[in-house]
């Protein structure tokens, strides 16, 4: 498929009012998304657990205009957080919807209200781009469907996916569950730079329901955001090595995914996670997002493991907070071990239990 498949055509029906409301989890990507293109293209592929407790909940009230917002206005809507009007998250969804005007020419007809609120605490350092625009985004999908009832469910899911990641890219990877991919990849002939698909191939059942327990390293903003992290890439010294690397990984996971071979799993997980971080690091401007406890963290899984042989490995994303990653039939002594020896690095003591899940739930 192509942009122009999703193009809106004409109306079949006309629509009043209305309302409707999506549950979108987060995700946690195990090949990263880290560099991108114009127009929101990854530089590479990438493949993500869906999580499952980590979501957005977000509620989109419709009503008709008297006219159609002009060409030059913007789109006529009013955004609330946690019951709260909120002015600053508006330049946000006004970029979104600019992005997305042409996709969606009929949000020009009607005053919108958006309503949001999130499960994990809002300063917790977890991203909540991901749910957010995923959750706002299968929110316009539903009015876009109400206004034509032919769409099937394939083209829902790929439109939410793809207008989910001209909000912000990871996004497109929280429609649906449990593993996904996004980003053209020799391997996977319907994968696209535009939108994400399920993982096409065999996944071992140790994978069902693995555990991602999050641990809050550090609940202030980012200094760097990841739009200008992904713009550092451009010029890296080591860019193009490292987007061949992930598509090295992407076709690794392959046969790693099949056969549930942990170590290797553990191996490819890890060595993602600080390549990400190598590349903030070796950028210029040059930044760091771990701090102190996050290596105290990484360097305790090591031990742990080292000594247990358990099957616990860890991910990171644009921050120092640390996903503990395991299997679920491994919970109750790593659970322990989480409690007994990692949360002390947690601000706060707050960590987040987390699995992975099946995806967006409309309510
Ligand atoms: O979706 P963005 O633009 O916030 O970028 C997310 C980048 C990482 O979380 C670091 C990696 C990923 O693939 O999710």
């Amino acid at each position: 498929m192509t942009e122009n498949d999703f193009l809106s055509r004409t109306n079949s029906k006309t629509v009043e009012n209305g309302s409707v409301t999506w549950q979108s989890p987060s995700n946690i990507a195990l090949v990263k998304y880290w560099g991108k293109k114009e127009n929101q293209v990854p530089a590479n592929p990438s493949v993500s657990f869906t999580l499952d407790h980590c979501k957005t909940t977000t509620t989109l009230k419709f009503h008709k205009r008297e006219s159609p917002a002009a060409k030059d206005e913007d789109i006529d809507f009013e955004f609330y957080f946690e019951g709260k009007k909120k002015e600053d998250f508006k330049p946000k969804i006004s970029t979104f919807f600019k992005r997305i005007e042409n996709y969606c020419p009929y949000l020009r007809e009607y005053h919108l209200e958006i309503s949001s609120e999130n499960s994990f605490p809002h300063s917790s350092g977890i991203a909540s781009s991901a749910s957010g625009m995923s959750a706002l985004a299968l929110c316009l999908m539903s009015l876009e469907k109400e206004l034509n009832p032919e769409i099937t469910n394939e083209y829902f899911n790929k439109k939410a996916s793809f207008l989910a990641r001209l909000g912000s890219g990871s996004a497109c990877r929280s429609i649906e569950g449990s593993l996904i991919e996004w980003g053209k990849h020799a391997d996977l002939s319907d994968s696209s730079d535009l939108y994400a698909i399920k993982y096409p191939y065999k996944v071992d059942a140790v994978f069902q329901k693995f555990q991602d327990t999050i641990l809050l390293v550090d609940k202030g903003q980012k200094q760097v955001s990841s739009t200008v992290g992904h713009n550092l890439m451009h010029g890296h010294p080591f860019a193009e090595a490292r987007f061949q690397q992930a598509h090295d990984n992407l076709h690794n996971l392959k046969p790693i995914f099949a056969t549930g071979d942990l170590n290797a799993f553990m191996n490819l997980v890890e060595s993602e996670a600080l390549t990400l971080h190598a590349m903030m690091m070796s950028s210029n401007p040059y930044f760091i997002l771990m701090k102190p406890n996050t290596m105290e963290i990484i360097n305790k899984i090591w031990e742990f493991r080292e000594a247990t042989a358990l099957p616990v490995c860890f991910t990171l994303d644009a921050g120092a907070n640390v996903h503990v990653l395991y299997p679920k039939k491994n919970k109750v002594e790593i659970l322990e071990f989480i409690k007994n020896e990692l949360v002390a690095y947690c601000e706060n003591g707050q960590y987040i239990c987390d699995q992975i899940g099946n995806g967006a739930k409309k309510l």
